[in-house]
């Protein structure tokens, strides 16, 4: 039996992840799209010939020049993708410039890449400079509870990121910068992509007001991981609310000794004194 390519296991690796959002929840029809930034073993192995044109992406992201992304498809729906992943993923190039892309595999059928083509390119970018480099995965999701606290509080980043560290005793390991509180904006616009960029420069995960969350990392796994872990202390935010009133929750004390004891520095303006 040959051994698997890392371009077959980047594809099982998406594909799974697809699955999972939509048995989270986090995916009703159509919602939710997945970006990996390509290494280059990670290219598929029959080569990357095209006769697509060249798009204008209607920004520029230099950071970006000449990199490949393996894309989530507008319109697919993610319980689909692992029934046909070359349908429903799809690979892009950036030209030298970083302006315009082309499709150089999968999108069989015609596809696109994601409407939210714009924050995700434009948050790699911005993880590529504060990961210097590591970073190469971005995710949203439709997580519920997530999008349900920006319709019931006033949140900033700070409200939201001291809100999930009290509720939640990993939050604080898994998150020491926070979780970034994006004001609405219209789904895929330039506008929402840079007050995405400008959060995702000071951490890996933030949340679009009445919409979802967006989530970065090296792989796949601690891309969902972060928003598996926000999703998670704003259920237990609920129950408690729904079990009557919020009595107990960690103090900044027992923030900071999970800190110290896990080698992770918490946001000081966020964790305040
Ligand atoms: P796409 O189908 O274009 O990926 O859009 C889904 C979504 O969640 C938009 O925010
Ligand atoms: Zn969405």
């Amino acid at each position: 039996m040959s051994a698997i390519t890392p371009f077959e296991e980047l594809l099982q690796q998406v594909t799974r992840a697809a699955h999972d959002l939509w048995i989270k929840g986090w995916a009703e029809r159509n919602a939710g799209n997945i970006s990996v930034r390509l290494k280059q073993e990670q290219m598929p192995e029959n080569g990357t010939a095209t006769q697509d044109d060249w798009h204008e992406l209607g920004f520029e992201a230099p950071a970006l020049a000449g990199e490949f992304f393996l894309f989530s498809s507008t319109g697919c729906h993610m319980r689909n993708v692992e029934l046909l992943p070359e349908r429903y993923l799809g690979i892009i190039e950036l030209d030298e410039q970083a302006r315009r892309f082309r499709r150089v595999w999968g999108f069989s059928g015609g596809g696109r890449p994601t409407s939210e083509l714009a924050p995700h390119l434009i948050a790699h970018a911005a993880r590529v400079v504060a990961s210097a480099g590591a970073d190469r995965v971005v995710m949203h999701a439709h997580a519920p509870v997530l999008i349900a606290l920006t319709y019931s509080m006033d949140l900033d980043t700070a409200r939201l990121t001291h809100l999930l560290w009290e509720m939640h005793t990993e939050c604080v390991v898994v998150l020491p910068t926070g979780c970034g509180f994006v004001p609405w904006s219209v789904p895929g616009s330039i506008d929402l992509a840079r007050a995405t960029a400008e959060e995702l420069s000071k951490r890996p995960l933030a949340i679009w007001q009445f919409h979802g969350a967006i989530g970065t990392g090296p792989d796949i796994d601690t891309a969902f991981g972060l928003i598996d872990t926000a999703e998670k202390a704003a259920q237990i935010y609920k129950h408690a609310a729904a079990c009557g009133g919020i009595r107990n929750k960690l103090s900044n004390a027992q923030i900071a000794a999970l800190a110290r004891a896990f080698s992770v520095t918490p946001d000081p303006e966020i964790l305040g004194e």
